[in-house]
């Protein structure tokens, strides 16, 4: 593994950090520091900003750029004491999820392309490049590529990055994701690409890859989440079995009959075809099918059209029906509503 290392002067002078970097074995630098050495200085989030930008300008991160279909990559530009650096690499539709950066400050700024910034109640902001964003400790956010080219950022941190945590959106509100393990594999979850086998170089993917691909960008839901979302908060379920397997399976009250083949077309605000209800890329649509594999590749084609918080169900109607919830029983069914 290479590592971008520059001397010490330059730490102390961002514009001149770009033009001292180069690329060393990683087993022959000694600028790496260990985590809490004495004497490290925080940066603040401008300087921050100077740093990523100086890194962005020049071409040391050229080479570090792997384009994935299964998940964001990433890779350590830069470490020492008082911040490091790191590039990451988006596809369209990768997004990190919410999550915040422990107590460090940061700030990114986009090389190529163009990504989004969620944050609960708050506008979406559009970050094209040239222009870094900040923030301060304990700041949560959602970064996401929700464009249809690829994107390139440049990402730095102090004190140096050591800690994150997820949360899920619940109304307007961040609550913690429950992880079963500590800091370390939640660092693993944000910053690693999936260990999955990468497309091979005819560019074909499989179904499975896919799917792996639709569902790293869902916060996808038990059927029983589904239902106190539906119930409890303005989430739109949303059905888009067939018909013929609604007359069979039976179906769920109160949701949505919004058939597959034509549900891009009821979704999309910008579209002459939408239901009445899509007025805006905000709005929660929870889809389910049969077993909740369509479901999957489904809520990501909503999500491809900005509707950042689609998802699905896990397991479909069968496991909603297998959990005791409330179904329409087969002979009923004909009564759901449709689009
Ligand atoms: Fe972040």
């Amino acid at each position: 593994m290479l590592r971008l290392v520059c001397d010490g002067s330059a730490l102390e002078n961002s514009m001149q950090l770009a033009t001292d970097m180069r690329l060393v074995p990683e087993a022959s630098s000694t600028l790496i520091a260990a985590k809490g050495r004495s004497g490290a200085v925080s940066k603040t989030p401008e300087d921050l900003a100077n740093i990523v930008s100086a890194f962005a300008s020049s071409d040391g991160w050229l080479d570090r750029v792997r384009l994935r279909a299964n998940g964001r990559w990433y890779e350590r530009l830069y470490h020492d004491p008082d911040y490091d650096v790191w590039v990451i690499s988006w596809m369209p539709g990768h997004s990190t999820g919410f999550h915040d950066h422990g107590g460090s400050s940061g700030a990114f700024v986009v090389a190529t392309g163009t990504l989004e910034e969620h944050r609960p109640g708050e506008r979406t902001r559009v970050i094209q490049s040239g222009k870094p964003r900040t923030f301060g400790p304990d700041y949560a956010h959602d970064v996401r590529n929700a464009y249809l080219a690829p994107a390139i950022s440049i990402h730095a941190y102090s004190p140096p990055l050591d800690e994150m945590n997820e949360y899920e959106l619940d109304g307007t509100q961040l609550v913690p994701r429950e992880r079963p393990t500590g800091k370390d594999q939640t660092l693993d979850q944000e910053w690693r690409p999936q260990s999955r086998k990468p497309a091979e170089r005819t560019g074909a993917l499989s179904i499975e890859q896919v799917l792996s691909a639709a569902r790293s960008r869902l916060r996808r839901l038990s059927p029983l989440e589904a239902f106190e979302a539906s119930t409890k908060t303005e989430a739109i379920l949303v059905d888009i079995r067939p018909e013929s397997q609604r007359a069979i399976e039976g179906s769920i009250a109160g949701a949505l009959v919004v058939e597959r083949n034509v549900l891009e077309w009821r979704f999309d605000p910008a579209s002459s075809a939408r239901l009445p209800i899509a007025t805006d890329h905000g709005i929660q649509v929870i889809v389910f099918c049969s077993e909740g594999y369509t479901s999957s590749l489904a809520a990501a084609a909503l999500q491809d059209l900005g509707l950042w918080r689609a998802t699905d169900m896990v397991g479909g109607f069968h496991a909603w029906r297998a959990s005791g919830l409330p179904i329409v029983q087969p002979s009923e069914a004909s009564q759901d509503r449709s689009s």
